[in-house]
């Protein structure tokens, strides 16, 4: 059996823990593993394919970001060259890409990704090229599991930044906004802004009325409280509004969220006449060591993915399912993002604690 391994997409802590796995439980049946670099690229531009051993993936479990690297520019269904003119088209080579799968004698992919890295390797499985699916992402958003490894870690950084935030807030009087990633899903601000004790919190799955934010900030003031945390999902967006996006600038590079917190700032300063600053927390939820819950997941999940390739199990994700680690099918899980349920735990968790939710 020869499997190989790919990454796309952005990074998450505990992606090397996963190829660990990988390389490891496939090297104890006796089989060989591949790492292809950079998504998808390295079987396409001859960025390189790699023999993966157990020399190669020694003292990895603890490190951030990928031994094979990613690119989230890596989509083989869209992409992106140069025409004549030199101007950027969108090309399909997904079939170049299965024959190149093909000729190299590999079996299996296995693809560890978010939602959009993993509706890709749905579709080249469609197309006859067998896939096992690993769910990567800080933001936590892949259906049909209850967690994805890089959340805990993301949620970690995000939590301890807070904490950070609350002195300087208090000494000085003012209301701090932190805004966190986690795309179109609140997950890392609701988790984070809770642990830490946030005044509010703002996530996409519930829209905000900023005057209801600013009436909470005014109510802490009339307590005496005269500073305040408010934490904002990058996705997050008013009742009548949008979220913010910077717009991408080349053909194949997408949209991206961010700006939302600066926004709010400037409203809370208008309306309550606070001073106010904000910080957008950005990437630094992506770095740093795997938390152990990501290891241990991570390790799981490679593992568990070799156990479905033994099984012959393809065209599934594995997924955690406490307390076992199981098996979904992709066509049930890709290109539906799993939101925060309204009338989960942790909705009403902050609820009860008085924290503004901004409706
Ligand atoms: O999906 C992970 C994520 O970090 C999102 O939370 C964020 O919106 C996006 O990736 C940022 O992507 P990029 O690395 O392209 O800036």
């Amino acid at each position: 059996m020869r499997i190989a391994i790919s990454t796309g997409g952005g990074d998450a802590p505990g992606l090397n823990a996963v190829i660990r796995a990988v390389v490891l439980s496939a090297h104890n049946l006796g089989w060989e593993v591949f790492g292809i670099r950079r998504g998808y690229r390295g079987l396409l531009t001859g960025e390189g394919v790699i023999p993966l051993g157990p020399d190669e993936v020694r003292g990895i479990t603890h490190t951030g970001g990928t031994i094979l690297g990613t690119t989230n520019r890596g989509n083989p269904f869209r992409w992106v060259e140069k025409d004549d003119t030199g101007s950027e088209i969108e090309v399909d080579r997904s079939d170049e890409l299965i024959a190149k799968f093909k000729d190299r004698g590999f079996d299996v992919l296995v693809a560890i990704g978010g939602d959009g890295s993993l509706q890709i390797a749905y579709r080249l499985h469609q197309k006859g090229l067998p896939v096992v699916g690993v769910p990567k992402t800080i933001d936590n958003d892949v259906a049909g599991t209850l967690r994805t490894f890089g959340f805990d870690t993301a949620l970690t950084t995000a939590t301890e930044a807070i904490d950070k935030l609350h002195p300087t807030a208090e000494a000085h009087d003012r209301v701090m906004v932190v805004e966190l990633m986690g795309r179109n899903t609140g997950w890392i601000a609701l988790y984070a802004g809770v642990a830490a004790t946030a005044d509010v919190v703002l996530i996409p799955e519930i829209p905000f009325d900023i005057n209801k934010v600013c009436r909470k900030i005014c109510d802490r003031e009339e307590q005496g409280l005269r500073y305040s945390i408010v934490v904002v999902a990058e996705g997050a967006h008013p009742v009548e509004g949008t979220a913010v996006l910077v717009e991408g600038n080349r053909a194949g590079v997408a949209d991206r969220f961010g700006g939302i917190g600066s926004q709010v700032a400037g409203a809370i300063a208008d309306i309550t006449g606070k001073e106010t600053r904000c910080l957008v927390l950005g990437h630094l939820q992506r770095g740093g060591a795997p938390t152990s819950f990501d290891r241990l997941l991570g390790l799981r999940f490679g593992t568990a993915a070799v156990r479905a390739v033994a099984d012959g199990a393809l065209g599934t994700m594995v997924c955690y399912d406490p307390p076992d680690i199981g098996r979904v099918s992709l066509a049930e899980v890709v290109g539906k993002p799993k939101l925060v349920p309204l009338d989960c735990d942790t909705v009403q968790t902050a609820r009860q604690l008085g924290v503004s939710l901004g409706d």
